[in-house]
């Protein structure tokens, strides 16, 4: 089981303002979120998670161009992530499956798929949950780079998905700007 939903094309631009040190400079990026669930899947659990993710980054100035909802099952994340690269998505953002259940294979599919790891971001989203909560280093979520496009893990529920993705949102957009060639200048933007 599992569905897809692509949006149309976004008529006007959206506008991301990357944290901060930005200079008031506006640069635009589309986002797709993945929902790893087994039982949201199957219909059996509503997914609270993908919309607030989807909340997030359209709060962020993102435009969310699709989400995807699928089983923890490597070949369907694996799709939904391969899917959204191959429409140059800039930002993939998967929610649940990073735990240690048995079923939980998020993390390996992730890396399998990308070509080049970004571990300081799932370093620093644990740095920043363990103080919220010790539960915080359980979750095995990864990041990396296939094509143009960064793809971050994220726990399952709404709460530890948000409180990690927040904690890079604004450092992920300076990271955007580089990996899609755009200008970026690292001390401007850090304001030296
Ligand atoms: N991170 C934050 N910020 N807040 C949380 O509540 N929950 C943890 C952890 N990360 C949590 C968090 C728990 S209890 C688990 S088991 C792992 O994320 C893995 O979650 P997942 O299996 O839903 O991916």
């Amino acid at each position: 089981m599992g569905e897809e939903h692509a949006a149309p094309a976004a008529a006007g631009a959206h506008h991301v303002h990357g944290h901060g040190h930005d200079d008031g400079r506006k640069v635009s990026y589309t986002a797709w979120v993945v929902t790893v669930s087994d039982r949201g899947a199957r219909g059996e659990r509503e997914d609270a998670s993908g919309p607030a993710l989807v909340g997030l980054l359209r709060g962020h100035g993102y435009d969310v161009v699709g989400t995807s909802l699928v089983p923890d099952e490597e070949d369907r994340i694996r799709d939904a992530i391969l899917q959204a690269a191959a429409r140059d998505v800039a930002l993939v953002l998967t929610t649940g499956g990073t735990g240690f259940s048995p079923r939980d294979v998020t993390p390996e599919t992730t890396a399998a798929v990308c070509e080049r790891m970004a571990p300081g971001i799932p370093e620093a989203m644990r740095a920043a949950s363990m103080r919220i909560t010790p539960m915080a280093c359980l979750s095995r979520e990864v990041a990396g780079i296939v094509g143009r496009t960064l793809v971050v893990n994220l726990p399952g529920s709404p709460k530890a998905a948000v409180e990690n993705v927040s904690a890079v949102i604004g450092p992920i957009a300076h990271g955007l700007r580089i990996l899609r060639g755009g200008p970026a200048d690292c001390a401007r933007e850090l304001g030296r």
